[in-house]
């Protein structure tokens, strides 16, 4: 019980966030950028989740409205927005949800009614059904596992089909995210329990682990990257992403929508990516299919492009992306979102808001790549000390210098001359870098830090444990926090 006050305090602070406001501001910049000159609001409709509308939002933190920097600033040039996802794989709009052309016609995927597994976390006075954040699709509540009264669990109820979506392509897209997020297994990748139905008419539920101190995105708004984590914990949580983005590669997936909100906190710190929402199968059978047997990267073969068209969240998107014209390799548009998840996560905002010529930020970071192409044609960054591309002052802040290297490399602007996450992940430099999480479930206790790297193969064995280098755990938000032990207090039962 007390582990489970615990956990939904920490929750507590995450849902305090004032950003869902703000969720909405990048999906009007998207709408902006389809169309320099439509300037319409959002439609509250856009967004039902059955007979609840959301409200109407403020306007969006437009091109315009970003305030503007001195090139020399140190800051970032966009402050911290949360994003919506761009769903529609051809750019028809938020609710299209086309996710890709792909996606085979019968799943085999086993479902149940969600009662017989799961309660409301009743057993928590004033807890009951506690919401723990809202998506384009979907919201999410805390529930338990019937039986185990410890277990939490994380129940993401997708939205009621619309009346102009077709019943098909509705159920293929949960069916979809649903057997891709079950057949992932790895240590920074959040676990996925079971799909359900409830109600008349049937809501679907995806069930999956609790990860009790939320999104990345909460930690970064908090500024915790300026008063609490070291370069030690960015490094660490690096690649901790980068780990999740390879295994995900290696087993045919591509996430496709990369960003602070996708990337949860575990209990021990440990960081987990979610929301599979538009992820695609870009090698290998779909795991939903029965000849997969559940499981992704099975008979993996050649690797299918993705049709041009917008993915994801807009600060988030690789410039061939979001140029719509050229098919694209989705690993490829992963590579750049982890980049921009660091450069996010370590400035406290967005490096710009889109990639593209009409954001004057990416315009200078390209401008800065095209002078040192010219000098440097095959595009290799050999010692970024002597010569980078100068992309600006956020880059340059960069350390070490080795990991600004890795960041420019990753946000090459050619996707050919992009480094893949296979080679991120091969590096000597990340090899070196200090990890808190296993690499894999298959093999937990190996590769955790250099000094086993250069060690003899007995002494490799001998310190074969994951040693805890950092400590993740967010401090408890002072006010916020009061707030929630007042709560526990009232719950009266002497804690
Ligand atoms: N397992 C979990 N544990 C704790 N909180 C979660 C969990 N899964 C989701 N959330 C919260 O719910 C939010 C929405 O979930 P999710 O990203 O899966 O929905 P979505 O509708 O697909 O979102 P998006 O707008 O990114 O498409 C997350 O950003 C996070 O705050
Ligand atoms: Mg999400």
């Amino acid at each position: 019980m007390g582990d489970i006050r615990n956990q939904l305090d920490s929750q507590k602070q995450v849902n305090n966030k004032p950003s869902s406001d703000q969720k909405y501001k990048s999906s009007n910049s998207l709408t902006r950028l389809q169309s320099a000159t439509d300037t319409r609001p959002n439609k509250s409709k856009t967004f039902a989740f059955g007979k609840n509308k959301r409200p109407e939002r403020q306007r969006s933190a437009s091109t315009e409205s970003i305030p503007k920097q001195s090139h020399d600033s140190d800051e970032p040039p966009v402050p911290l927005f949360g994003t919506f996802s761009k769903h529609a794989a051809e750019g028809t709009g938020m609710k299209a949800r086309r996710l890709s052309t792909s996606l085979p016609d019968e799943f085999n995927v086993d479902y149940c009614e969600l009662d017989t597994e799961f309660k409301r976390a009743s057993l928590l006075p004033g807890k009951r059904g506690k919401r723990l954040g809202v998506g384009a699709t979907a919201e999410v509540r805390i529930m338990q596992k019937k039986g185990y009264s410890e277990d939490l669990v994380a129940v993401k109820e997708y939205r009621l089909r619309d009346r102009t979506e077709n019943e098909d392509e509705y159920l293929k897209k949960i069916k979809s995210e649903f057997s891709i997020a079950k057949a992932l297994n790895h240590p920074n990748i959040v676990t996925t329990v079971r799909l359900c139905t409830h109600g008349k008419p049937a809501r679907w539920n995806h069930v999956m682990e609790f990860c009790n101190h939320g999104e990345l995105y909460a930690l970064v708004e908090r500024g915790l990257f300026k008063t609490h984590y070291s370069q030690g914990d960015r490094l660490c949580f690096f690649k901790q992403i980068c780990r999740a983005v390879d295994y995900l590669h290696s087993h045919g997936i591509a996430h496709r929508d990369i960003k602070l909100e996708n990337i949860l906190m575990d209990k021990n710190g440990g960081l987990k990516l979610s929301d599979f929402g538009v992820s695609e199968v870009f090698c290998g059978e779909h795991p939903g299919l029965r000849a997969s047997g559940g499981q992704c990267g099975k008979n993996m073969g050649e690797v299918r492009l993705c049709h041009p068209g917008l993915c994801g969240s807009l600060p988030y998107v690789s410039p061939e992306v979001l140029r719509k014209d050229v098919e694209y390799d989705p690993r490829l548009l992963d590579v750049w979102s982890t980049a921009i998840v660091f450069v996010t996560m370590t400035f406290g905002g967005s490096p710009w808001q889109s990639a593209t010529e009409v954001d004057q930020y990416y315009v200078r970071f390209e401008a800065g790549w095209e002078a040192w192409l010219k000098e440097h044609p095959d595009g290799i960054i050999r010692n970024v000390l002597d010569s980078s591309p100068l992309v600006g002052p956020l880059f340059r802040r960069i350390e070490p210098p080795t990991m600004r290297k890795t960041i420019l490399q990753m946000l090459h602007p050619d996707p050919s001359k992009r480094i893949t996450m296979k080679e991120v992940v091969s590096s000597g430099f990340f090899l070196g870098l200090d990890c808190c999480t296993p690499e894999s479930y298959e093999n937990p206790n190996w590769g955790m830090n250099a000094a086993e790297r250069g060690a003899s193969r007995m002494a490799q064995l001998a310190t074969r444990q994951i040693v805890k280098k950092h400590h993740h755990i967010p401090p408890k938000e002072v006010g916020k926090f009061s707030k929630g032990i007042t709560h526990r207090f009232d719950m009266g039962d002497g804690t």
